[in-house]
Order: structure tokens, then C-alpha cells, then sequence
């Protein structure tokens, strides 16, 4: 299935040629790998409504915050194949992240797990304030064990 034109996906079409060639590829980073979508500082909602072992879409960011039994983190909802915005192109549940693009699956870690994707969900730093309102920091990529406890 092709992604969505309109969505914020990274693949883009590059034209090639010399001498009297054209081709058209794909241009989707270094090996076909796709980087995550960049965005900054967003809310994510109240931890207080993230239960430990719940995954879920960040409203209006390509990023995916989830709780498991050490804190809350964060993780890009860029597909590393081909970049489909998994958040709109995609499923997320407890048990993990599946994009519809052409069929990668990512444990609820970033883990890949199977498909045309060849590495993980990059993470990123999450804060919790005093009221309990989480922000993704999509500026500041951590890695994949970094948790934000809830206090
Ligand atoms: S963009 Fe190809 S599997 Fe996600």
C-alpha cells in the first residue's frame, strides 16, 4: 500500500540522470532508513490518565508516549522504513506499534519487530510537571531505557 501523499511521511521521490538517462528513486536517508520527523516540546496529556503498561498517539506530534512498570517515555511514530506517520497511518496499542504503510511491527519499547523496517523507534526525553502533565521533548533524543518516574 502507498502512504498517504498528504501525510507528513519523509520519502520523497529524487530524479537521477546524466546522459541522456532519467530515473526516478526513492530518497528515504541513508540505507532507506528513514529518520523520525523532527517537533519540539508537546504536551501529552496527564500521567494520571496513562496507565503503566498503556501506549498511546501523541494528539498533533509524530510521537507516541507510553508507561511501563519504571516511568513514562517516549518514542518517535516515524516508521524507520520508509517514514509513514504511524500515529496516521498505523496501529497503536499495549502491545505495540504496526504501520500500515507496508506492514512493520515495533514492540511497545520501539523494538523492531518484524517487516521492512530495519531499526528501532528512535526515543526521546519526557517531563512531568508538578500537576502531572507530561511533555515530549522531541529535541532531545535519549536512549531506549531512559523512563521519566511518576512521583
Ligand atoms: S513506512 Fe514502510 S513499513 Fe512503515
Amino acid at each position: 500500500m502507498d502512504p498517504d501523499p498528504g501525510s507528513s511521511r519523509r520519502c520523497f521521490l529524487k530524479m537521477v540522470g546524466g546522459a541522456g538517462t532519467l530515473a526516478v528513486i526513492p530518497a528515504c536517508g541513508a540505507g532507506g532508513a528513514s529518520s523520525p520527523e523532527s517537533f519540539g516540546d508537546v504536551p501529552a496529556g496527564n500521567v494520571s490518565a496513562l496507565s503503566v503498561g498503556s501506549l498511546e498517539a501523541v494528539a498533533g506530534a509524530p510521537a507516541i508516549v507510553g508507561r511501563d512498570a519504571t516511568g513514562v517515555y517516549a518514542m518517535t511514530a516515524t516508521c524507520t522504513h520508509a517514514g509513514c506517520n504511524m500515529n496516521h497511518q498505523g496501529a497503536i496499542n499495549a502491545a505495540g506499534v504496526y504501520c500500515e504503510c507496508h506492514g512493520s511491527q515495533f514492540d511497545a519499547q520501539g523494538n523492531r519487530l518484524s517487516g521492512p523496517a530495519d531499526s528501532p523507534l528512535q526515543h526521546f526525553a519526557v517531563s512531568i510537571d508538578a500537576s502531572g502533565l507530561i511533555t515530549v521533548h522531541g529535541g532531545q533524543p535519549v536512549v531506549e531505557s531512559t523512563r521519566t518516574a511518576v512521583t
